[in-house]
């Protein structure tokens, strides 16, 4: 039997919670073996669910237990995740994270901790979140050069696009009822500025690179300018407006930017509408290839996570590899490309 922890029990973490009751019978024979919960960590009581059972308050019963072989972190923000992250993987734990800042910030310190360590690091729902993209990445495509990634990876603002191209309404309109409807924080910034898609796509180019893309030096611009007449402008010349994360090589460089952009309508990411994600990959032998699906919401979420939960009970005591390294890659400034 392989015993985990789950650090979190917020949208994530009972989504999570939740795939694997609900898939258990396939997920062990899958595994050829029971996977089961020991652990689930919150700061809360929850006297009205199964979960109660599971929970404890302090993460000193997690890491000094040697039965649990792997930690979920879906708890998010920087701390206590990177102290909890970090402590689990020194201890000998792999570690499963949907937490994009977190890999952004420290991701290639955590990958080269678990290589030594001969666990593993994943974050699959990171990026897209139930979108497979980072696996088919590092693994299916690893003997491709990949040679541009461009995405719509961040849902909130592509339902705000959507819904100021289809119906003509106005920024403050829409983003008001994105929030109404639970797709935007209650404070936005991190999907109107970019930010949120700009740790995703430092994310991918480091895969991509090998090395570490810092997001502070991706060029990031958000929606907030853009305006009902903008998209009544690019409406009548047959475009559209999108949010778009893009990471390109150009000879031996990189460069990146997250940007609203013009897309004419034969563009593959035209018609990505609502809170969905895609992600167009072209690799040197691949050529293109399309991901698209649900980037964001509890289940689709916790399904990518689950996925790397198996994948690390799979390959216990035997690291899968480091994406990329600590080594810093300085991306070109190309603002000025034509998008
Ligand atoms: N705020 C993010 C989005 C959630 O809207 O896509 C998933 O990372």
């Amino acid at each position: 039997m392989v015993k985990i922890a789950v650090l979190g029990y917020g949208t994530v973490g009972s989504g999570v919670v939740e795939v694997l009751r609900t898939n258990q019978k396939v997920i062990d024979e899958r595994l050829g073996e029971e996977l089961r919960i020991k652990y689930v960590l919150d700061l809360r009581d929850f006297p009205d669910d199964p979960v109660q059972e599971l929970i404890t308050h302090d993460f000193e019963d997690i890491v000094n237990d040697d039965e649990v072989k792997i930690v979920v972190e879906v708890m998010g923000g920087i701390e206590p995740a990177y102290t909890f992250v970090k402590r689990s993987l020194e201890a000998g734990k792999s570690v499963a994270t949907s937490n994009k800042a977190l890999v952004a910030k420290h991701g290639a310190e955590l990958l080269r901790t678990a290589k030594e360590k001969n666990v593993n690091f994943l974050f699959e729902a990171s990026v897209g979140g139930g979108i497979p993209i980072l696996r088919p990445l590092h693994s299916s495509l690893t003997g491709d050069v990949i040679e541009e990634i461009t995405g719509i990876l961040n849902g909130t603002t592509n339902y705000m696009m959507t819904k100021m191209f289809y119906e003509g309404a106005d920024y403050d309109e829409v983003l008001e009822e994105a929030q109404d409807n639970g797709f935007a924080e209650r404070n936005p910034e991190a999907d109107v500025e970019g930010y949120d898609a700009c740790r995703k796509i430092a994310i991918l180019s480091s895969i991509i690179s090998g090395k570490q893309v810092d997001f502070e030096d991706i060029y990031c611009e958000g929606i907030t300018k853009i305006t009902a007449e903008d998209m009544k402008y690019a409406k009548a010349m047959g475009m559209t407006i999108k949010l778009l994360a893009t990471c390109k090589r150009d000879g031996g460089k990189l460069n990146a930017m997250v940007a609203p952009c013009l897309l004419r309508a034969e563009h593959p990411l035209f018609s990505v509408n609502g809170v969905f994600n895609s992600i167009f990959v072209h690799g040197n032998m691949l050529g293109d290839a399309m991901f698209y699906g649900s980037g964001a919401g509890k289940l689709p979420t916790a399904s990518a996570v689950v996925g790397d939960i198996v994948e690390e009970a799979r390959n216990l005591d035997r690291n899968l590899g480091v994406m990329w390294s600590s080594e810093k890659l300085t991306l070109e400034d190309r603002r000025d490309v034509e998008r």
